[in-house]
C-alpha cells in the first residue's frame, strides 16, 4: 500500500522543527506530545459525556463500580499526570487547583519548563453537547535547573511564553499550538489515534465580520465598549457591516472560529466584575500569544495582554482579542 506522504503527525512535525535547531534538547516536543496524549484521553471521555446517565454522574459510581469524576477534574488529572511523568515540566498551575504544583523529583527538577492550563474550558457546555476545550501555556523556568521550580517561574508575563496552545473538542478534536515560528493546527484522526497536521501556518485574517460578546451583560459594560458594540451592529454595507454576532460561551470555540474566519472576541469588565471573568494565566495569555503570532492583537483595554506583569496565578482580566484591523477600530473607542 502506498504511504500517504501528505499526512504528518504532531510528533513528526515537532521533531522536524527541531532539526533546524541543532542545540535543541527535544524537551518542548516531548511536552507537546504529552499534552496531545492527555488530550486524546479527554477526547474519549468528552465523547461519552452524553452517556452520563448510563455510565454514572459525577460523584456517583458507574456500572463498573468506579467513582465518576467531574470532567474538569478528570481533565485536570490527565494533563497534570502526563506532565508529572514526562521529562520536560518542573511544575504546573491549573485553573482547577488552588495553588501551583511543583513536581520536585529528580527528573522534574532538571526540566526546563513550567506549564499553566485551563484543563476544561466552557465546562457549562458539557451537558448540552457544545464544543469545549483545553488551553495551555509554556514558560521557560527562570529558577536554577536542578532545583525545584519557584513561584517566579509561574508569574512571568505572557511575552515570556515559549509556546501556547489549545485543544478543541468539537465536531472534530483539534490541537492548535503556537511557537514564535508560527501557529499550526492538528486534527485528531481517530482511525489512527494521531493528531495530524491539518491547518499549517494559521494566519488570522486582518478583518472579519464576526463579533463575539455576552450581550446579556451589555448594560454592565463601560460606555466605550457599548459604543463599539453599537458600531458592530450599525455599520453599513460599504464598510463591511453590519457584523454578525456569534457567541458560544466556550472561549476556545469562540476564539478558534474568529482566528480562522476573522473576527473579534470580547470579555469586558462589568459593573459587578470590573476585571471580567477570564483568567490571565490560563485563558488570556495563551490566546493572546497565539493571536499575535497569527497576526492578530489582544488587549485588556488599557495595555497589551502579554505585557501584564502577573501577581497571582488566578488573576482575572478584561479581554479583547482578534483580527488586527478590527482590534484597531475597537481601540479608537477604548482610547477615546
Ligand atoms: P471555564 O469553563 O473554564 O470556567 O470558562 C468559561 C469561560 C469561557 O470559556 C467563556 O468565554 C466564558 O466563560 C463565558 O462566560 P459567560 O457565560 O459569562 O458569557
Ligand atoms: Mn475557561
Ligand atoms: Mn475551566
Amino acid at each position: 500500500m502506498a504511504i500517504n506522504r501528505k499526512i504528518q503527525t504532531l510528533d513528526e512535525f515537532t521533531i522536524q522543527q527541531l532539526r533546524d535547531f541543532p542545540k535543541a534538547t527535544g524537551e518542548l516536543s516531548s511536552l507537546l506530545r504529552d499534552m496531545g496524549l492527555a488530550a486524546k484521553r479527554v477526547h474519549v471521555e468528552v465523547n461519552k459525556a452524553g452517556l452520563v446517565d448510563i455510565l454514572g454522574d459525577a460523584g456517583t459510581t458507574n456500572v463498573q463500580g468506579e467513582e465518576v469524576k467531574k470532567l474538569d477534574v478528570y481533565a485536570n488529572n490527565q494533563f497534570m499526570g502526563v506532565l508529572r511523568h514526562g521529562i520536560s515540566c518542573a511544575g504546573i498551575g491549573s485553573e482547577e487547583l488552588d495553588d501551583v504544583v511543583v513536581f520536585d523529583d529528580e527528573i522534574s527538577n532538571q526540566s526546563k519548563y513550567v506549564c499553566l492550563f485551563d484543563p476544561l474550558d466552557g465546562s457549562s457546555n458539557i451537558d448540552v453537547n457544545v464544543s469545549i476545550g483545553t488551553i495551555f501555556s509554556v514558560y521557560r523556568r527562570v529558577s536554577e535547573l536542578g532545583k525545584p521550580a519557584t513561584r517566579e517561574d509561574f508569574l512571568q508575563p505572557g511575552t515570556k511564553q515559549v509556546a501556547a496552545g489549545y485543544m478543541i473538542y468539537g465536531s472534530s478534536t483539534m490541537m492548535v499550538y503556537a511557537t514564535r515560528r508560527g501557529v499550526n493546527g492538528f486534527t485528531l484522526d481517530q482511525s489512527i489515534g494521531e493528531f495530524t497536521l491539518s491547518h499549517p501556518d494559521i494566519k488570522c485574517p486582518d478583518k472579519g465580520k464576526i463579533y463575539s460578546v455576552n450581550h446579556g451583560n451589555f448594560f454592565q459594560y463601560d460606555e466605550p465598549v457599548r459604543k463599539y458594540i453599537n458600531v458592530c451592529q450599525t455599520k453599513d454595507k460599504t464598510n463591511g457591516g453590519p457584523y454578525t454576532q456569534r457567541y458560544i460561551g466556550s472561549m476556545v470555540a469562540d476564539v478558534h472560529r474568529n482566528l480562522i474566519k476573522g473576527g473579534i472576541f470580547m470579555y469586558p469588565g462589568t459593573t459587578d466584575k470590573p476585571k471580567g471573568k477570564l483568567r490571565l494565566m490560563y485563558e488570556c495569555n495563551p490566546f493572546a500569544y497565539i493571536a499575535e503570532i497569527a497576526g492578530g492583537k489582544a488587549t485588556n483595554g488599557k495595555q497589551r495582554i502579554l505585557d501584564i506583569q502577573p501577581t497571582d496565578v488566578h488573576q482575572r482580566t478584561p479581554m479583547f482579542i482578534g483580527s488586527k484591523l478590527m482590534m484597531e477600530e475597537l481601540e479608537t473607542f477604548l482610547n477615546a
